[in-house]
This record gives C-alpha cells, structure tokens and sequence, in this order.
C-alpha cells in the first residue's frame, strides 16, 4: 500500500553523477573528505561513465583538475586541456550503444575555479576583485570549447552575472544551437562545498561571498533563477540541496524549465560520516535525502550516490 500511494518516485534517470578527472594521475586518487568517490585518471573516469550509462543514469557532470593553474584559468578552454580531452572520451563511450539507445546527458562544469592559480571562479581585476565581466568572456570560450569536444550540457557554476546570455550567444555563434545551458541560479556560499575542495585542488583562500549567495537570502533566489530563466537557461539549479528545500520549491513553482538540485559534497560527507560511526543508518538515510530533494520539487538532482541509488532503485 505505501509502495501504491507513494507520492514521489526516485527513477535512474532523474540522476546525475558529478565526476572528478585530474590530469597526470596514474591511479585513481581516493578522496578522504568523500568516502567512496575518487579523482579519477583520464581512464579510470572513461569506466565510470560506462557505468553511469549501463546503470541507465540521467547524466554525468565533469569536473577537470589541471597539473598547471594560473591566473587566467588557460586549461579551462584549450583544446587539449584536461576537462575537454575527458568530454571526448566520455562521449565516445556514450556514444557506443546501439541507434536508438537512451544515454546519459554529458554535462560539463563551466567555471574556472578548478584551472585557476587563486581558485576563485573568475579571472581578477589589479586589486584582486572577481572581474565579473572579463570572465564572462572567459566563460564564453569555454562553453564553445566543451561544445566542441562533444558535451551536450554547459554548465555555468560560477554565478557571474550575465553568464547564460552571454554563453548563449557564444554557442549559437559557433552553431551549437542544440547544445543546452544548466544554470547554477541559486548557488549560495555554502559550508557544505568543504570536501569539494579536496576534490578539485582547490587554491582559494578566503571565500566566495561577493558572487555566491548569502544563506540568509529566498527572495535573492528566486531573483537570480528569474535572471536566468530570462537569459535562456534550459534547466535551473539550486545548490546546495539539503538545507534549501524552501528555494528549490520556491523556484520549481516559478519556472517554466525543469528545476535541478546539487546534493553536495558536504551533505554527501555528512552522511557517510554518521552512518560509518554507526549514528545513523546510511542506507536510509541516502534514500531519504534524495527523495526529500526530489519531492521539494527536483526534475534533475545530482548527488555522489547517483549509481549507487540506481541500483537500488532500478
Ligand atoms: C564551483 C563549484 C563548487 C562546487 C561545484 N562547482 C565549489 C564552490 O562553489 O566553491 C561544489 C560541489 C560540491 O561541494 O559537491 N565550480
């Protein structure tokens, strides 16, 4: 009966698994603030999307690790950087399956915060400033590079403001007409990005808080998503997820796109933490933190637990 009248229903393809890809690495690297995710090598990464794509996932989202950062950010759109040469080979593998087959949606991180020497999102200005508009263009060339190196989604995380029309623009210039935009609309300066960091080499020192959101803020939430929404954003998110519920709600009953929520590194940390003391039970506790997500209002949620869920769930 409860199975019956359930109101909300996690399938594979709501789900989206984020993936680290560092260059250099010979073995995959696990990561200790993240219990069970790794960084993974350019061939390491290429299994796991076979496995995302076996397990019927909704999408990957790549995230790249240069050896070499510097001020600009330079690996983000070269060519042969990191993050596009793991687009080409994940596509690939996506790609061989039978005409017809569903795959997951390959989606690219378009930030700089991974490639740059600072570790902040953008590019600086002399006096050490975010330079919101010099990395708008900086965002451009990436989004056309990731395009070109076959991802089907751009992903702006870096909450510029002017990014999705200005990265819309880019692509239809270069003739990616189909290419989509996931916005990241309501990224709040969050505690719980902590483990991320490991994740991606992070430089930053200081914090994020004149382009990431305060927590305090709803209202602010729902600005940025209508921005973006204007601005042609395909899919919105809100992130983190866990202790945003109001605004992904707030924002699902607004927009006219399908709404995405990023179950991030701390909440995943936080989880695994409690249940490996024996605090709480992990597995139920997975379980009801992505239904919760789902159930605020999620089309789209990207969580660590992706293939792990999939196969509970499938
Ligand atoms: C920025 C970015 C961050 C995360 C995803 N994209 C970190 C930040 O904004 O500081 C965090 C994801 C997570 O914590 O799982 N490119």
């Amino acid at each position: 009966m409860r199975r019956l009248v359930a109101e909300t229903r996690l399938h594979p393809a709501d789900l989206v698994l984020p993936l680290f890809v560092k260059e250099g690495l010979t073995e995959p690297a696990p990561l200790a603030s993240m219990p069970g995710q790794v960084q993974h090598t350019e061939e390491s990464l290429v299994e796991a999307v076979r496995a995302a794509r076996d397990a019927g996932l909704g999408g990957v989202m790549l995230f790249g690790i240069p050896t070499v950062k510097d001020a600009n950010g330079s690996q983000a759109d070269a060519a042969d950087g990191i993050l596009q040469r793991a687009l080409r080979a994940s596509r690939k593998v996506l790609d061989e399956v039978p005409e017809g087959t569903a795959t997951p949606v390959l989606m690219a991180d378009t930030c700089l915060d991974e490639f740059t020497d600072h570790g902040h999102c953008g590019v600086l200005t002399a006096d050490g400033r975010v330079d919101n508009d010099a990395t708008l263009t900086r965002y451009a060339s990436m989004a056309v590079a990731q395009a070109k190196a076959g991802a089907d989604v751009i992903s702006p995380s870096g909450m510029m403001d002017g990014q999705v029309a200005m990265i819309r623009d880019a692509l239809d210039d270069a003739d990616f007409l189909d290419t989509s935009i996931l916005a990241y609309s309501a990224k709040y300066a969050s505690a719980y990005y902590g483990p991320f960091r490991e994740a991606v080499d992070s430089e930053l020192k200081g914090d994020r808080k004149t382009y990431q959101m305060d927590f305090a803020n709803a209202r602010e939430g729902l600005r940025e998503a209508d921005l973006d929404l204007a601005e042609g954003a395909d899919i919105v998110l809100v992130k983190p997820a866990g202790s945003y519920l109001d605004v992904l709600r707030a924002v699902a009953d607004r927009s006219d796109v399908p709404v995405a929520a990023y179950q991030v590194s701390g909440e995943y940390a936080m989880i695994e933490a409690a249940g490996a003391n024996g605090w709480i039970d992990r597995d139920r506790a997975v379980l009801e933190s992505v239904t919760s997500i789902k159930r605020a209002g999620a089309d789209v949620i990207l969580t660590y637990w992706a293939l792990e869920l999939a196969e509970w769930i499938k």
